[in-house]
């Protein structure tokens, strides 16, 4: 049977989502109440910048199979599957707003005509499922049927599409067989394959499986950064440190590059998340919450080795290249760049600012601060200053030249905080280098 799905947001993983869903053949429709937003999409424009994905919605909207409205109770009745893809922004301790969760659950309860799957992709507290059960129930107007899945996302900003299609399992959290047959029919195309491992668990399980991966990875950055301010004492390199470690199977070779310490819209905002839901279960999580420390002190490490080698920052003109939280994104939430540049700005150094897509993003984000000056180009950044910095490891950094950089710069200072340069060649080029974990 072909199921029509009804995607509820669209921002990055519900519009992924609903867009890739219509590339395996199925009927979509994707709902939000941003008039604007769904309008821009039917002109055939994604506002935010994701590889792949406009291309995606064009041709699939093209082919009929997928369409944008603002109307969700027609996207509740002429759907039997239910995607909820919506925002669940940190409240002030750190646990994640279900509000909007709630809401479109309420709209399902009043518009529903008969059964639905409601999947959530939304990242939620782990007794979500159980939660948009109760609120269905109370508020329905007839007992249709009715199951409440729950199916996490793993996608990667910047990877978006190419996770979707590819990804390492699909996690389906339900404990009714006929929710899991339809979702194998949602998911056939890669179901059948046989390539991808499809892991069927409780929700409890699922929702928990989100957080515990993104809890995991956040822990394992963090711990090769830590390596990086160890070998910057003792020698080690740690490009090779990594890479020995990652030689080990049980370690495994991903998610071991040091930078400037996290960001993005999720391990900072799911790390809190969790540490607040185990502490309402009276469990510390406290390898989280030194992650979540660690993290911190990453970026201030870096902030004090800039000053000391940079001396008084004070009147100092300083280039940064890249704003985004890491490549292949205009996002710039919870950006480590964004926490450097206005750590300079404040401590008076002058800082000129480029990234390939993250501009318009980082103007907002920095709006208050006199002194960056937003440059064209990176060799508009590199003129005039003292110091350079690399905070996005964007593919158009590493083809830079070098030597007209050097030329331009007032002062030699480079800091690859991405270690996208080799030390030698970059010394060979007349800079001073310094990069993350390589003495
Ligand atoms: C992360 C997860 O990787 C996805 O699986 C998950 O679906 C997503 O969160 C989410 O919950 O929505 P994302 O935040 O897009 O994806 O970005 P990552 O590629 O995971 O990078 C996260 C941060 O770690 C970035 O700041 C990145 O620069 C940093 N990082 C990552 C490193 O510093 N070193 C690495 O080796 C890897």
């Amino acid at each position: 049977m072909n199921h029509r799905i009804t995607v509820v947001g669209t921002g990055y993983v519900g519009l992924v989502t609903g867009a890739c869903l219509s590339d395996f053949g199925l009927e979509v429709i994707c709902v939000d109440k941003d008039r604007d937003k769904i309008e821009t999409l039917k002109r055939g424009v994604v506002p935010f910048y994701e590889p792949g994905l406009e291309n995606l919605v064009n041709k699939n909207s093209s082919a009929g199979r997928l369409t944008f409205s603002n109307d969700i109770k027609a996207g509740i009745e002429n759907s039997d599957v239910l995607f909820i893809a919506v925002g669940t922004p940190p409240k002030e301790n750190g646990s994640a707003d279900i509000q909007h969760v709630e809401d479109v659950a309420r709209d399902i309860a009043t518009y529903m005509n008969g059964y639905k799957v409601i999947v959530n992709k939304s990242t939620v507290p782990i007794g979500t499922v159980r939660l948009v059960e109760d609120i269905i129930k109370r508020y329905q107007k007839q007992p249709f049927e009715f199951d409440v899945v729950s199916n996490p996302e793993f996608l990667r900003e910047g990877a978006a599409v190419y996770d979707f299609m590819h990804p390492d399992r699909v996690v389906i959290g339900t404990d009714n067989e006929r929710a899991v047959s339809i979702m194998k029919g949602v998911y056939r195309v890669l179901f059948l394959n046989q390539k991808t491992p499809f892991l069927f668990t409780d929700p409890e399980s699922a929702e928990t499986i989100k957080y515990a991966a993104n809890a995991f990875l956040a822990m394992k950055v963090t711990y090769v950064n830590e390596m990086a301010a160890l070998c910057e004492k003792t020698g080690a390199d740690i490009v090779s440190v990594a890479r020995g470690m990652g030689m080990d199977g049980r370690i495994g070779n991903k998610f071991l590059n040091p930078g400037p310490g996290y960001g993005g819209s999720c391990f900072p905002k799911d790390t809190r998340a969790l540490v607040n839901i185990a502490h309402n279960y009276g469990v510390t999580m406290s390898l989280i919450e030194a992650t979540i420390t660690a993290n911190e002190n990453q970026k201030k490490r870096i902030l004090s080795k800039i000053e000391i080698i940079v001396g008084e920052l004070h009147n100092k003109n300083i280039g940064v290249l890249g704003l985004a939280f890491k490549a292949e994104t205009d996002d710039t939430r919870e950006s480590p760049a964004l926490s450097i540049v206005s750590d300079l700005a404040r401590r008076g150094a002058y800082v000129k600012v480029y990234d390939p897509k993250a501009m318009d993003q980082a103007r907002v984000r920095l709006s208050g601060l006199d002194n960056v000056q937003f440059c064209e180009n990176e060799y508009t950044v590199a003129e005039g200053v003292e110091a350079l910095i690399i905070m996005t490891e964007w593919n158009q950094f590493r083809g830079l030249d070098l030597a007209r950089i050097k030329a331009s710069m007032k002062k030699a200072l480079f800091f690859d905080l991405r270690n996208i340069f080799e030390p030698g060649i970059m010394r060979k080029l007349g800079f001073e280098y310094y990069s993350v974990g390589r003495s």
